[in-house]
């Protein structure tokens, strides 16, 4: 049955090249997910992703660091335990459509049952829940090469949790498919898994699916573990400059720290202008500080009164139909600003007044 797990101060070194150098894949990460939660990790190509959720499979070997699942350790090298993969009971969804081409949907889905002798009644029982969790039930004798893309994702879905697994790990299964359908499986998955009451550790590149699908995400970079939390605590207090702009706050304005209270900093900017910032991490008065804001939190002509209202100058307008991207001179800084809504009230050359509403504005060290 699902369970929880741990991730202790993990690391994997790898050696490559001639002469041969090393370098930390991951870098003392640790982490846990509940029994029945869903944690997306979420980064750039090459900070870590896979090679953390192979160490939790146990098909890469860790220098140090380690892996409990369900109160039991799978993997922890100072003891010399190292619970090979088949042993673990966790399933796994890969990239490529990981299915058998020469069976049909039913017997894929029963090959797992199968080879661990479980009971055919029980088998014929287990299959049916699993093909109806995917939806697939009326496929199951179809030959998987007949499948689209997205359907044969389900098969290998449904295979993988077929023997309920202590954990579910998938590894972007969705990005072999066309945009669509990806779309699509995004949000069936999440109901899938939530639904079979699994624990996933799920991995990709891409925002908008680690908001969708995870409870929690965590945001990796350089085999490092950034900031672990909700998607809205992501959204509206990344922990750094980096958290910020890989999930969207590309928008920096630059300044110096004046003076600051327990939760707000003001900001004197290039322009002499003071903005209002909510205190981040490395922040020191009388030092330089830089402001990451997201364009979708300008909002231009507030109404009414209020604080870090400042003028603009529109320097470009990009119009794409349901919304409009703004490039806006503000204190003395060149940013992005998106307006919802097809009108695209803003032309070139326009001076506008805008609000950066300042828990939306988040200041850091440089
Ligand atoms: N078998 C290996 N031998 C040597 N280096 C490796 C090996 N596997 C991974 N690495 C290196 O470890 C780092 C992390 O790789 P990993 O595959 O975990 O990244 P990732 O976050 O999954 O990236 P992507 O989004 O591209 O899949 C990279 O620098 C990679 O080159
Ligand atoms: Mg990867």
């Amino acid at each position: 049955m699902s369970a929880e797990l741990r991730v202790e101060q993990l690391r994997k070194v790898f050696v490559t090249g001639h002469p041969p150098v090393q370098k930390a894949a991951i870098d003392t990460v640790s982490f846990t997910i509940a029994a029945g939660e869903i944690v997306v990790l979420l980064g750039p190509s090459g900070c870590g992703k896979t090679t953390t959720l192979r160490c939790v499979a146990g098909l890469e070997h860790p220098n140090s660091g380690r892996i409990v699942i369900g109160g039991t350790a799978y993997t922890d090298p100072a003891a010399g335990v190292l619970v090979p993969p088949r042993s673990r009971n966790l399933g796994m969804v890969f990239q490529s459509y990981a299915v058998w081409p020469h069976m049909t949907v039913r017997q894929n889905v029963t090959y797992p049952l199968r080879a661990r002798k479980t009971p055919r009644a029980d088998q014929a029982r287990a299959v049916q829940e699993a093909l109806a969790l995917v939806e697939l039930a009326e496929y199951a004798d179809r030959p998987v090469t007949q499948l689209s893309g997205g359907q044969m994702q389900r098969v290998a879905l449904a295979r993988s949790m077929v023997y309920h697994p202590q954990i579910l790990l998938l590894d972007e299964p969705l990005s072999n498919l066309d945009a669509q359908l990806r779309l699509r499986l995004r949000d069936d998955l999440r109901r899938i898994i939530k639904r079979a009451g699994l624990t996933a550790l799920y991995v990709t590149h891409d925002q908008t699916e680690a908001v969708v699908l995870g409870d929690r995400i965590g945001v990796m970079r350089d085999g490092r573990l950034l900031q672990l939390d909700t998607p809205r605590e992501i959204y509206n207090r990344p922990a750094d400059l980096f958290v910020a702009g890989f999930t969207g706050a590309t928008n920096r304005i630059d300044g110096r720290l004046l003076r600051h209270d327990a939760d707000f900093a003001i900001i004197e900017t290039r322009s002499g202008e003071r903005l209002l910032a909510r205190l981040g991490s490395g922040l020191q008065d009388g030092a330089a500080a830089r402001v990451a804001l997201r364009p979708d939190n300008v909002v231009f002509a507030p109404a009414g009164d209020g604080p870090n209202r400042f003028t603009a100058h529109v320097e470009s307008q990009h119009y794409q139909g349901t919304q409009t991207v703004y490039e806006v001179t503000v204190l003395g800084t060149r940013i992005e600003a998106l307006e919802v809504g097809s009108s695209a009230r803003w032309e070139v050359g326009a001076e506008v007044t805008v609000a950066l509403p300042p828990e939306m504005c988040w200041g850091y060290g440089p």
